[in-house]
């Protein structure tokens, strides 16, 4: 990213240890600790000898004379990242965001000025992108963003809250891909294990749980605050000791197999772009996870094709197209011999596809 390469501009950053939210190239050349929740992200910074961690140390493990924030898509989550920034660099000590223009760097910078009540020191401004400095003092600090509260609709007909950290995915409401699928839970037969892969706040394999009292589920995702949330959204919902949530990267092994049932929401978005490398990954896992005849709901844009990366593992049908999504219902161990069309007739018939 152009806004990365002016971090090592001259005079930019000082020859000192840093705390660095979102990359770990500054703290792989002056030492000091990267703040990587992207599990991805904190492999790499961990391979190349970078002292990382995936959520925000405290103040007692360590202070800085300068903090480096690259700015993010969320703006809640950039500020909690500053707000833990502002907390970890000493009194009189720098703290620097970086971004591009694309991004909102100049608003971005504007709203932390006035709440800092202090003009940015601009370092370096090119290739549109900058990156700018505030003095760490005793007087004021970034205003942290909350978390936020999504409804979940329960089996029994009512709801709940899940607790939603800044910067998840679906951090304001259920995704409408995830209420489809959840949806389609009633007509499946009762699971003993349930694996949920990506799984965010935890919607799927929490209302699995709630569903059926006597399945168990482990939830992954690559993302340190979703994991964060879905912990303690089962905590809330009274299932923690049926669930297991990991931090986990779609490159990597699932670590326990044998399940009967997957739930999948893949993503599909690398940026702005669209990516299909995780979801590629996710289903790699997925077909090493099930057991044979084991059943995976998965749920997608119904104009992505995911189909032709399952077929060669298993059957599929397309069990619902409604809303611009569609349900594909995976069985492992049988292979298809027709690739899926995602195309049922008509609203909920189902179509099979071998
Ligand atoms: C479309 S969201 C679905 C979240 C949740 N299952 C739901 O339905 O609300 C995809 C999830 O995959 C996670 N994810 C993205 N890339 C990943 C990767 N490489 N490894 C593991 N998880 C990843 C994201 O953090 C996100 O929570």
């Amino acid at each position: 990213m152009a806004a990365d390469e002016l971090i090592f501009d001259p005079g930019v950053l000082k020859d000192e240890a840093l705390c660095e939210f979102q990359g770990y190239r500054a703290a792989e050349r002056h030492g000091g600790v990267a703040i990587l929740p992207w599990r991805a992200a904190w492999l790499e910074a961990t391979a190349a000898g970078v002292a990382a961690v995936g959520s925000a140390p405290s103040r007692e493990e360590g202070s800085f004379r300068q903090g480096l924030v690259h700015l993010q898509k969320s703006r809640a989550a950039t500020w909690r990242d500053l707000g833990h920034a502002w907390q970890l660099i000493e009194t009189g000590g720098r703290l620097l965001i970086c971004g591009g223009n694309e991004l909102g760097i100049r608003s971005a910078v504007k709203r932390l000025g006035q709440e800092l009540g202090q003009e940015a020191r601009v370092l370096a401004n090119r290739r549109h992108a900058r990156i700018v400095a505030f003095e760490r003092t005793e007087t004021s600090a970034p205003k942290p963003a909350p978390a936020s509260q999504i409804t979940l609709s329960l089996p029994q007909g009512t709801s709940q809250a899940l607790h939603a950290e800044p910067g998840v995915f679906s951090a304001k409401r259920l995704d409408l891909g995830t209420e489809l699928l959840l949806e389609t839970l009633a007509e499946q037969p009762p699971p003993q294990r349930v694996l949920d892969l990506g799984c965010g706040i935890g919607p799927l394999a929490l209302s699995a749980l709630l569903r059926w009292p006597d399945a168990r589920a482990l939830l992954l995702d690559g993302d340190i605050r979703a994991v964060a949330s879905g912990t303690r959204n089962a905590e809330s919902l009274g299932v923690e000791s049926r669930s297991r949530v990991e931090w986990w990267d779609a490159e990597e092994a699932c670590p326990e197999d044998e399940f009967d049932l997957a739930l999948v929401n893949p993503p599909f978005h690398g940026g702005k772009e669209v990516d299909l490398r995780p979801a590629q990954a996710m289903f790699t896992r997925l077909t090493e996870a099930l057991s044979r005849g084991g059943r995976a709901l998965i749920v997608a844009n119904r104009t992505l094709p995911y189909e032709r990366s399952l077929s060669a593992a298993g059957s599929m049908e397309i069990l619902r197209a409604e809303r611009g999504y569609k349900i594909i219902g995976f069985t492992r161990g049988r292979a298809s011999s027709t690739p899926a069309s995602g195309r049922p007739r008509g609203g909920r018939s189902r179509s099979r596809s071998s």
